[in-house]
């Protein structure tokens, strides 16, 4: 499984040939470098409807005929705009050509004009490597029932506070996780959510638990 990071939340995973992106906010984001034209992918996956997550996700859907995967309402939301969609709800998991998905619970918020449906994160499984997308979230202890769902080779997480987790409670996610590697994400897109990602790894004491600071455009392999 290859995770590309592509700023913010987004990063596009490979695997054997298929390809998804999360989140894709591209367009007005100061740290990307894709440009949603370029990209192509079997699935477009959505945490929740805040701009910085949702992005150019129909665009890219309408695009590459490419199905939003995502809460039920917010994918209703982009189907209306002639995007195509899979719903799908809070504990949920599918089969899809690309890999299985199983939707997580994220404490968070969406706004009511993309038809304020849960938030939420997801687990991918794709040639039985499972990466975890927290979503936009606080900490909460139910990571350690999302830690017992088999390994998880890779979790991303949001470090940036004031919206989300910041570094302090995303190292104890990292606790409740045990992630084969953590990569940070949500910070430094904007000045209110700049943390020092060093101050994240530093934190990490769990020497099995490796971290990547990845810059947009720079990929992993799990
Ligand atoms: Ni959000
Ligand atoms: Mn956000």
């Amino acid at each position: 499984m290859k995770i590309t990071f592509e700023g913010h939340s987004c990063f596009t995973v490979e695997s054997n040939g298929k390809k998804v992106i999360i989140d894709p906010f591209l367009n007005g984001n100061p740290k990307a470098r894709l440009k949603p034209s370029d990209v192509k992918v079997d699935a477009v996956l959505v945490t929740h409807g805040h701009a910085d997550h949702l992005g150019d996700a129909v665009e890219i859907s309408k695009k590459n005929n490419a199905p939003i995967i995502g809460p039920y309402e917010l994918v209703n939301y982009c189907v209306a705009l002639g995007a195509t969609g899979h719903t799908m709800n809070i504990g949920g998991s599918y089969n899809f050509p690309f890999g299985k998905v199983k939707m997580t619970i994220a404490h968070h918020g969406t706004p009511a004009e993309t038809g304020a449906g849960n938030p939420c994160g997801f687990l991918i499984t794709m040639d039985g490597k499972m990466l975890y997308h927290a979503g936009d979230t606080g900490l909460f202890s139910d990571m350690s029932l999302i830690g017992q769902t088999g390994k998880i080779n890779c979790a991303l997480l949001p470090i940036g506070d004031n919206f989300t987790m910041g570094i302090e409670d995303a190292i104890v996610a990292v606790d409740m996780l045990r992630p084969g590697v953590v990569v940070p994400m949500h910070y430094n897109t904007f000045d209110i959510i700049n943390q020092d990602p060093e101050a994240f790894r530093a934190g990490i004491k769990d020497k099995a638990v490796k971290v990547e600071i990845l810059n947009p455009g720079e990929s992993l392999e799990v």
